[in-house]
């Protein structure tokens, strides 16, 4: 397998939800309906960013799509779909899940994230950021953030 997908929920941004290439994973494994909309997470593997169940290196690509919220209603769907970060530790949580997601990527393999910063500013997610970006979009509020992996001097 060449890509992961760490937090793959519906796989809703993927053209191709069964990419042969890609391992999708996510912390919860759920399928059920709310207000009349279905949601499916069914990863191919239930795992923690923050303590990912593979070897060093092992990707060429992993795709890093995080809970983005720190309020959400108790049942509401955006809460259903996307998760929720926890509102004491989610900066140590995203830490870490960086360094995982930076372990298990091959040299020169590449990182990428998306935030969308309707709670929490791009600015402030990338002062929690251990690695320095390449390059995204820095306008608008939907944000795709490319990292590489580099050798280690
Ligand atoms: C923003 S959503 C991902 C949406 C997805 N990229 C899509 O296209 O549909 C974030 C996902 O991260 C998952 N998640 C939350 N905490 C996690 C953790 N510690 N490890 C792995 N996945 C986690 C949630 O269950 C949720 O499905």
């Amino acid at each position: 397998m060449k890509i992961l997908d760490v937090c793959c929920g519906s796989r809703m941004f993927w053209f191709d939800k069964k990419n042969k290439d890609t391992v999708y994973m996510d912390i919860r494994d759920e399928q059920f309906e709310i207000h009349g909309k279905k949601v499916n997470v069914s990863p191919d593997i239930v795992g923690d960013f923050r303590d990912i169940p593979f070897e060093n290196e092992t990707f060429y690509q992993v795709v890093f799509d995080p809970p983005h919220l720190k309020w959400a209603g108790e049942n509401s769907i955006m809460r259903a779909q996307y998760g929720q970060l926890d509102k004491a530790t989610w900066r140590e949580d995203i830490e870490k899940g960086f360094h995982e997601c930076m372990r298990v990527l091959k040299i020169n393999g590449t990182l990428v994230f998306k935030w969308s910063d309707c709670q929490i500013n791009v600015k402030n997610i990338l002062d929690v950021i251990p690695y320095k970006p390449l390059y995204g979009n820095q306008r608008g509020s939907t944000h795709w953030i490319v990292f590489i992996k580099e050798e280690q001097a």
